[in-house]
């Protein structure tokens, strides 16, 4: 299961992240979750306390020049396929059963940029998108351009997360159109955030098709949880149902279109 997941800003993209990821690792899978957005707050929501933030790899100027062979100064010559083989073992954060990766803030390409930091970042998510062994939840900045092909292509299921209102089910309609034009294989949608007798069938109707994977609850114990720097996750009713039906939802999609 190698799941992206993207949205307009705030819907609640990290915030499902780190659900996916800790159910999953309370499920015994092994998953790796990786912290693609420059403006990096996925180790918080998988409870990372404040003061134990991982560096992310982007700021790692020795290894990028170790890996890459780039020579500051000179800077035109560079490797952009580096070895990472070894990378997740050695630099994952593993918090609560998950191993948290923290890319940081550098494009990871598809969008013109090539920097030895980029180049070493696609190759390491790619990478990690191809072992067969783990769960991937990759949580990422709003849409999808900065996707590499290889990397698009390696996604299993990409997530879109809307709020249930109009302009929200747009960006994701926007999202999709993208999605397609770099051959991201299947795509669902999770409306976050929704309160109590709010009528959600004339937005799915919106969807074109895209699957509805499932609906979180506006829940004031998520919202604290960010004020307070701690993790959304409890483990317990109603979160786990609605988490564990968007899981059977994913893996019903992915088994559908396999
Ligand atoms: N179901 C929910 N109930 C209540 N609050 C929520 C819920 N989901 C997310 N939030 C809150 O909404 C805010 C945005 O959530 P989150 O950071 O997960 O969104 P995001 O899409 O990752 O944002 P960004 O685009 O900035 O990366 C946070 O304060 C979070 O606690
Ligand atoms: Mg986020």
């Amino acid at each position: 299961m190698k799941i992206a997941i993207t949205g307009k800003g705030g819907t609640g993209k990290t915030t499902l992240a780190a659900l996916l990821a800790r159910t999953l690792a309370d499920q015994g899978r092994p998953v790796i979750a990786i912290d693609a957005d420059p403006d990096a707050n996925l180790a918080s929501a998988l409870g990372v306390p404040p003061e134990e933030m991982p560096a992310p790899l982007s700021q790692m100027k020795d290894l990028i020049r170790e890996r890459t062979g780039s020579k500051s100064g000179y800077g035109t010559y560079f490797k952009i396929n580096p070895d990472v083989r070894d990378l997740p073992e050695k630099y994952a954060r593993i918090i609560h059963g998950v191993q948290l990766l923290t890319l940081g803030g550098v494009s990871t390409g598809g969008s013109g940029c090539i920097c030895p930091e980029s180049a070493l970042l696609k190759a390491l998510v790619t990478h990690v998108l191809l072992r067969p062994q783990e769960a991937v939840i990759l949580d990422m900045e709003a849409g999808v351009e900065h996707l590499g092909r290889a990397t698009a292509e390696a996604v299993s299921m990409m997530i879109i997360v809307a709020e249930p209102g109009l302009r929200s089910i747009q960006t994701a309609l926007t999202i999709r159109k993208l999605a397609e034009e770099i051959h991201i294989p299947r795509l669902g949608v999770v409306i976050n955030k929704v309160t109590p007798g709010m009528d959600l069938n004339g937005l799915t109707g919106l969807l074109q098709g895209m699957p509805l994977l499932g609906t979180i609850c506006f829940d004031p114990e998520i919202a604290r949880a960010d004020l307070e720097g701690c993790s959304p996750y409890t483990g317990k009713e109603p979160q786990r149902r609605e988490i564990c039906a968007i899981l059977d939802a994913i893996m019903r999609e992915v088994e559908k279109n396999a």
